[in-house]
């Protein structure tokens, strides 16, 4: 039943279409640290960590539905490329109240990035690069909880991250102008496009 209601929330996060460069400062955790990270099914979850997960899975929902909203409201617009906008401009802001409101760490990834400040934090990287395309727990050296949460293509996405068929050249452009080592496109529906991955520290929920 956890698993299902995790699969709902992830649906749900695969209508996002921006993120947030909240990630990079995660790149100075130490590598041995890293190896203490292991995973854990929801099934072997302690109350503690059930908590934790719980908090990364409200705070990726509050943060998608947000996001989500700021997208659709630019696609409305007449500009084309507004939702380009969004991506850049207003995902960091939204990121920033998610984890002052949830005290967690938030941020989107991908194997194929846009934007190469979206790189997984280290205990997220095994995971990205074996393309895990279900929902994925890590518990780190001291109590942390990780969560990765894969995102899928929808058809609303192929406009800015479809083959270059799909895609209008206004867009193209714009693309090219802010990202020139974009390497998100030529996905399909369904296609895993990346994931989002939440970080709660250790103990901020056993109350
Ligand atoms: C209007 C264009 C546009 C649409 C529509 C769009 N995206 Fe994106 N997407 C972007 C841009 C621009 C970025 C880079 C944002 C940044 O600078 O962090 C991005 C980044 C991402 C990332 C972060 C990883 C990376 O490659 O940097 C994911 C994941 C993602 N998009 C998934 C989606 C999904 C899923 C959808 C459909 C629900 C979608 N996008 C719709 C433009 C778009």
């Amino acid at each position: 039943m956890r698993i299902f209601a995790g699969m709902m929330i992830v649906s749900c996060i695969a209508l996002i279409g921006c993120s947030d460069g909240q990630d990079q400062e995660v790149e100075v955790q130490e590598q041995s640290a890293v190896a203490q990270w292991t995973t854990v099914t929801p099934e072997e979850m302690s109350e503690t960590q059930k908590a934790q997960h719980e908090l990364c899975l409200a705070a990726t929902n509050a943060f998608a539905s947000e996001m989500m909203g700021e997208l659709m409201a630019a696609l409305d617009s007449d500009d084309p490329t507004a939702g380009i906008t969004v991506c850049g401009a207003k995902a960091p802001a939204i990121a920033a109240h998610i984890v002052e409101d949830y005290g967690v760490k938030i941020g989107r990834t991908s194997q194929k990035l846009r934007n190469s400040a979206n790189t997984p934090p280290q205990w997220a990287e095994q995971t990205v690069a074996g393309q895990v395309g279900h929902p994925t727990y890590l518990i780190g050296p001291n109590g942390e909880f990780g969560a990765l949460l894969p995102i899928r293509l929808k058809a609303q996405c192929q406009m800015c991250h479809g083959t270059p068929e799909e895609i209008d050249e206004s867009i193209q452009s714009a693309l090219a102008e802010h990202y020139p080592d974009d390497r998100a496109t030529g996905y399909a529906e369904g296609d895993l496009r990346g994931w989002f991955w939440i970080e709660a520290q250790p103990g901020e929920t056993t109350s």
